[in-house]
């Protein structure tokens, strides 16, 4: 059961191929905002794989651009826990769009290491049911329970 007001959460930060190299900044940033990183993974995704994280976008006129840029290289999953850690990570990321990103939030993640609207560094679970999901597929429970359908932590 959760404890009424807890606000902890898990959620899925990806670094995209585009910024593995910057692994070191990306981990600082999360910490100086109070977040954890409680599991690292790095791996490099098939096509299918690829295309089944991102099965949400299939019908999307991006959607091989994505795929192809993600499967590009190494990609590295996190499980980032904390206050909020859904929209706190999302908002450490800053807009999708790296170019965006640095007329709007110059200080995020994507204005400083991301370059455009497909090379825009790292992905955040847009909610508590895609963090479920999306946890699931990079670290699959292991425990007699089964998948956890939410994301909230364990102790709450
Ligand atoms: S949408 O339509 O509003 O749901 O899409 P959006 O949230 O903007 O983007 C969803 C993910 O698709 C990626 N994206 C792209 N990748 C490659 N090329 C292009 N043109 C492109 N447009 C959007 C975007 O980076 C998002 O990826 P994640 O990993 O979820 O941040």
């Amino acid at each position: 059961a959760s404890k009424l007001g807890c606000k902890k959460e898990r959620t899925l930060a990806m670094i995209k191929p585009d910024a593995v190299t910057k692994i070191g900044d990306i981990i600082q940033m999360i910490y100086s905002e109070n977040l954890l990183v409680t599991k690292a993974k790095m791996t490099k995704l098939s096509w299918k794989q690829a295309a089944d994280f991102y099965s949400e976008h299939q019908s999307k006129p991006f959607f091989n651009n994505l795929v192809q840029f993600v499967t590009s290289g190494p990609v590295v999953a996190m499980e980032v826990m904390g206050d909020e850690a859904v929209s706190a990570w999302r908002k450490i990321l800053g807009p999708t769009d790296s170019a965006a990103a640095r007329s709007d939030a110059p200080r995020s993640l994507r204005a400083q290491l991301g370059t455009d609207g497909t090379k825009n560094a790292a992905h955040g679970s847009d909610s508590l049911a895609s963090a479920a999901r999306e946890l699931e597929f990079f670290f699959p429970s292991t425990t007699s329970g089964g998948p956890s359908s939410t994301a909230k932590c364990a102790d709450c």
